[in-house]
Formats: structure tokens, sequence, C-alpha cells
């Protein structure tokens, strides 16, 4: 059936027809999943889009225990850790929640990673270190108490981040350079500006490790 065409009052020279035809080719040419193929038999057919939902339970190794969450597909690790976990692991924070600022920073497979970023499904059987993991306020780890002792925070809310990161910063490079520990921390902010003071509690860490080396 052709359409009018309201300005005109004449017939629509696109028709219902030729514009779903028309649709469904720039679907299928842009690649959209679930896109039915255009033929000129099925051009009334609408296009099909698949979608996931519901959730599914799956085990984390987070601190190296295994931890049962139900999740979605769309459940940030992130949102798992202080939300789905129980008892919930709240030490990694959410700030920005965009992968911005790195307050959400925990260790996927050893490596620094946005939790807020990443998909929880896709860290099953994968082990992740939280900031938990380093240590306890009876016992801390030696980057934890050199926070502490060099005043490495005001708010708090970017603390566990840079632990983590400072962490993984010390492992990979245990003689990093001032310059080079900035680099290695520049996925972390601190809208309170410790900087100063977070740099000097790597390199504390640093000298005290050294010195352990040492002998010393
Ligand atoms: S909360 Fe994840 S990067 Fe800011
Ligand atoms: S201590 Fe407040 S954001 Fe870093």
């Amino acid at each position: 059936m052709r359409e009018m065409d309201p300005s005109s009052g004449e017939p629509s020279a696109i028709s219902r027809r030729s514009f779903l035809k028309g649709a469904t080719q720039v679907a299928a040419a842009g690649g959209i999943i679930g896109a039915a193929p255009a033929s000129e038999q099925d051009a009334e057919v609408e296009p099909e889009v698949e979608t996931l939902s519901g959730s599914a339970s799956m085990e984390l190794l987070v601190n190296g225990k295994s931890r049962s969450v139900e999740v979605e597909p769309r459940t940030t690790l992130l949102h798992a850790l202080r939300n789905e976990m129980k008892p919930p692991l709240t030490g990694t924070k959410e700030v920005c929640g965009t992968g911005s600022c790195g307050a959400c920073t925990v260790l996927i497979d050893g490596q620094p990673a946005y939790s807020c970023l990443s998909l929880a499904v896709t860290c099953a059987g994968r082990p992740i270190t939280t900031v938990e993991g380093f240590g306890s306020a009876d016992a801390m780890s030696d980057v934890q108490q050199s926070f502490c002792d060099k005043d490495g925070m005001m708010c708090g809310f970017c603390t566990p981040g840079f632990v983590v990161a400072t962490h993984a910063a010390l492992d990979r490079a245990p003689k990093a350079s001032l310059d080079e520990l900035k680099y290695e921390l520049s996925g972390n902010f601190c809208r309170c500006g410790t900087y100063p003071h977070v740099f000097d509690a790597a390199q504390a860490v640093q000298k005290d490790r050294a010195r352990g080396e040492d002998g010393r």
C-alpha cells in the first residue's frame, strides 16, 4: 500500500515496504548481531535483535578464595565485589565509574585493572586481588603501612586503588626512579592532592625492601 505524503497530499515516493527493505540492508551491512538478511521475499520481516538477559551464578577467585556470585552479563567486577559477595568486599571504591580515576583498581591475573570497566563474567576463574588481599588493619602490607606512615591519604577514597597500583608498580619495577613511579601510578587520580605523600610512601617501601635484600 502506498502512503500519502502529508506535505503534498500525493502518494509518497517512499513506501513502507521500500523503507523496511532499506533499513534491513543497512542493519545487515553494519554487522548488527541478529539482523535478518535482506531479500525481496522477506523485506517486510522486522529485524530480530538478540539480547542477553537474566543472571548466572559463577565462582570468582578473589584473594585466593573462591566466592560464589549471582551476576547479570552487564554486572561489573566492581559491582560484584561491593554488592554481590557475601560478605561484601567494600575496600575497592567506586568514584567515577567510567575508567578515569583508578579508585577501583584491582589486580586481575596479577595486572592492575579498573574493576569498573571489567565485566564480572569475564573474570570467572581468573585470580583477582583486591586491597583486602594485601593485608588487614591488624596486619598491613608494607605499602599499606607506608601510606599510613607518610600520610598518603586525606579523604581516603583514592587510597585503596593507589595501594593496589603501588604494589603492582613496585613488583614490576622495584628500582623505579621517582619519574618512573609517577608514570606507573599515572592511572590513579587523587582529588585531595596527596601525590607527594603517595610517592614518599612508595619510595620508602623501595628503600625498606632494598635494605631487606641487602640484609642491612
Ligand atoms: S571508579 Fe573505576 S576508574 Fe574511577
Ligand atoms: S585522598 Fe582524597 S581523593 Fe585522594
